[in-house]
């Protein structure tokens, strides 16, 4: 079943949203950056620009998966993660856009000292941050608030699938500026946590584009199993959006072979995408997450899987205020 783009933003319309994010984000060439790769133009979409808290693919997502907090008027909006999350940044700006409270659970972890990047941006926000080693006292915080009464809203399992259903407007939004351009895609890269990547295939799929979607992940994990999970999450965004497709784990190609060592830990590849992206298209690009996709993407140019007079897109996510916490690696 083919869907046109008036039919999907009419669906999309149906959603309760919020206006948090500069939209649409530009779709920028990078010529010296791909005659340095000496293959294909290299594009990329800047969801790293969307405004916000320093954007990132966290504006556009919690657009839709924040508006419920409002809509129901929850009163805290919590997250937890590593202490350089930008999920927390994000979570953090939000709260204070909308006026509500927020705390922080996050990980005590070793880029948690000094104060740095998006842990320094998260405090900024006015949020209560509540560091931990302990997973017992990061739950006993969320239990002793819902003890007071609140109404607590986790930005990370609260309007889950809303999240993903928001990067089907994005591809939607992508895949016009490419006609726009006169550009026909021959790869699309991007950082494989969930929501964005699941959004963009189905996306594709929905309006038939005929397009590889790989997406590199930032912690290592086995690709089939990987696959399936984001298959199962299309499969329910679908239901949500009341449309005719069916995703198997066939659907996705997500890779954990370019995360290293794991979740947070910087790899020689993804410094060297940090670097070379500065370096030569004046682009920032992190440690964690977008760096460790690039790399995945140089890798692929570099083993001669992409040729020149093709062209390959980067969806840019964000994540920059981390490279001042990892300045060291850097
Ligand atoms: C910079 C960046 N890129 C990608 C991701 C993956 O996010 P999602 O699963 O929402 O697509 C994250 C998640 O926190 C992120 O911070």
């Amino acid at each position: 079943m083919a869907y046109s783009v008036q039919d999907l933003k009419d669906r999309l319309g149906k959603f309760s949203r919020l206006d948090l994010a500069d939209l649409p984000t530009p779709l920028d060439r990078c010529p010296r950056l791909s005659g340095e790769l000496g293959g294909p133009m290299v594009w990329v979409k800047r969801e790293d620009q969307t405004g916000l808290a320093m954007g990132g693919n966290k504006a556009r997502e919690f657009e839709y998966s924040v508006a419920p907090a409002v809509d129901e008027d929850y009163d805290v909006l919590l997250h937890g993660a590593a202490s350089q999350s930008n999920q927390s940044r994000f979570t953090a700006a939000v709260a204070a856009k909308l006026g509500k409270r927020c705390v922080i659970v996050g990980r005590k972890d070793e880029h948690a000292e000094p104060i740095q990047g998006n842990l320094m941006l998260t405090h900024l926000f006015g949020a209560d941050v509540r560091l931990s080693s302990s997973a017992e006292e990061r739950d006993r915080t969320i239990a002793d608030l819902k003890d007071e009464g609140l109404k607590v809203y986790n930005t990370s399992s609260d309007g889950y699938y809303l999240r993903t259903v928001s990067y089907v407007d994005g591809f939607i939004e992508l895949w016009g500026q490419l006609q726009a351009n006169d550009v026909k895609p021959d790869g699309i890269y991007v950082c494989s946590g969930v929501h964005t990547h699941t959004g963009l295939v189905v996306g594709a799929k929905a309006l038939r584009v005929d397009v590889r979607i790989v997406g590199v992940s930032p912690s290592p994990h086995p690709n089939n199993e990987k696959n399936a999970q984001l298959s199962e999450v299309a499969n329910e965004v679908c239901k949500m959006m009341d449309l005719q497709l069916t995703f198997t784990a066939d659907d996705f190609e997500t890779r954990g072979d370019y995360a290293g060592d794991g979740y947070g830990v910087p790899t020689e590849g993804g410094i060297e995408a940090v670097n070379l992206c500065a370096k030569l298209e004046g682009l920032l690009l992190d440690p964690v997450y977008s760096g460790k996709a690039f790399s995945g993407m140089v890798d692929h140019i570099r083993s001669g899987e992409w040729k020149s007079g093709q062209n390959l897109v980067f969806v840019h996510t964000g994540g920059t205020p981390a490279l001042f916490a990892y300045a060291g690696e850097i």
